[in-house]
């Protein structure tokens, strides 16, 4: 465990009923850092704020804060505090009350609450809110007073469950770079739960995946995005294209009936692998110049670009986004780099896929790619 850890979890399983809701969940998480919990509903999002607030006990494993084993302090011994999705504020007390409410519970003094309170305020941008009742506050605003609500409480762990998820897409967006910004300043750990990949990938420093109580793949925004582990992984962050192939060899991949060169290897031979290629990666071009053609099938316009389906000879789906316009029926290039592949071993473990990357895709710093002809075969003027 490093010097920076501030919340360890080892191997920690939690039952409820019969059902084992978290499976040997282990994690170390840093000072100061953004973490984002990613999965859709019922995947054990909550159940681990829940075992970090003190809310409820692990089946087993330990669970160590600041260095110490918690498994079993209760929440108010904790310097932990949770932003809860529908807020919980009282809605019969106007804002100053609402935020100075824990301290008051701990018979905090006068003055000292005064203080606390304001400084709460001031962080989330709502001095001079002090006297307005919940009932005449936004969604937005409500939101931020929870937040002081915790704040309060100097905690060194903000835990929030999706709080976002009330507001509207504009306000969603503008509160993403709020907590961003506050959790900066403040320099506290921020655990956020979420099932929007957006909203994690817009505010973490780390996302961690999960999938039925488990957590299937850690990492950057950009790493996750860049190099999902597996078909789960890179379909639920964000739109891929994902279609079966056979790597021939180290660096060379086929799929849709052609063999491209690619950046990863480590594979056996002639294995069978899954191929993504994100939308925005793929370049619409004459069907002449490009390394792959699909017939249109549909288009749709989405504001920022067209979203373009189409299908390779083999049958395969290719989604593309583009600023052009092509029209169902027509024939259409599609243009990529080695790199602008990524392959995944079927059923590959998380620390396997970790190593063969850092052996295969990248050698002293360079990306292998360099050493591949990128640009052949691959023509990106997009004039179509
Ligand atoms: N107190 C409880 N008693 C029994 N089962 C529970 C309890 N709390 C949670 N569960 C079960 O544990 C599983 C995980 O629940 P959890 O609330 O952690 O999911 P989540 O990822 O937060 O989902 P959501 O996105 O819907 O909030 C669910 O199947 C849920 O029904
Ligand atoms: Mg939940």
């Amino acid at each position: 465990m490093a010097e920076n850890t501030i919340i360890s979890f080892q191997n920690i399983y939690k039952q409820y009923d019969e059902s084992m809701i978290l499976k040997d969940i282990s994690f170390d998480l840093e000072k100061g850092k953004f973490y984002t919990l990613l999965g859709p509903s019922g995947c054990g999002k909550s159940t681990i704020l829940n075992l970090i607030a003190g809310f409820t006990q692990a089946t087993s494993g330990s669970i160590v804060l600041d260095g110490k084993t918690v498994n079993t302090l209760p929440p108010n011994k904790r310097k932990v505090n949770t932003v809860f999705q529908d807020y919980a504020l009282f809605p019969h007390m106007n804002v100053y009350d609402n935020v100075a409410y824990g301290l008051k519970i701990k018979k905090a003094a006068k003055d000292q609450i005064k203080e606390k309170v304001m400084d709460a305020l001031r962080a989330v941008r709502l001095s001079g809110f002090e006297k307005r009742e919940i009932s005449e506050m936004s969604g937005g605003q409500r939101q931020r007073v929870a937040i002081a609500r915790a704040l309060v409480n100097e905690p060194e762990i903000l835990l929030l469950d999706e709080p976002l998820s009330a507001l509207d897409l504009k306000l969603r967006t503008e509160m993403q770079y709020e907590l961003r910004d506050l959790q900066q300043r403040l320099g506290i750990t921020f655990i956020f739960v979420t099932h929007d990949q957006e909203e994690a990938l817009a505010m973490s420093d780390e996302i961690f995946v999960m999938k039925e109580g488990e957590i299937v793949q850690s990492g950057t925004p950009i790493d996750i995005y860049d190099e999902p582990l597996n078909n789960y992984v890179a379909d639920f962050i964000g739109e891929s294209n994902i279609v079966k192939g056979t790597m021939i060899r180290d660096y060379k991949v086929e799929f849709a009936g052609k063999v491209f060169d690619c950046v990863d290897g480590g594979m056996n031979e002639n294995e069978t692998v899954e191929v993504v290629i994100r939308p925005e990666d793929l370049v619409m071009t004459r069907p002449s110049l490009g390394n792959m053609k699909i017939i249109v099938q549909s288009q749709l316009f989405r504001g920022v670009h067209y979203e373009i389906i189409g299908e390779d000879p083999e049958g395969n789906e290719w989604m593309v986004h583009t600023t052009r316009k092509a029209e169902v029926g027509e024939e259409v290039g599609l243009a990529f780099e080695p790199r602008d592949i990524h392959i995944m071993r079927i059923g590959e473990t998380e620390e396997a896929f970790n190593t063969r990357l850092s052996e295969y895709a990248v050698v002293n710093g360079t990306m292998v790619q360099e050493t591949i002809d990128m640009e052949k075969g691959v023509d990106l003027n997009n004039d179509i």
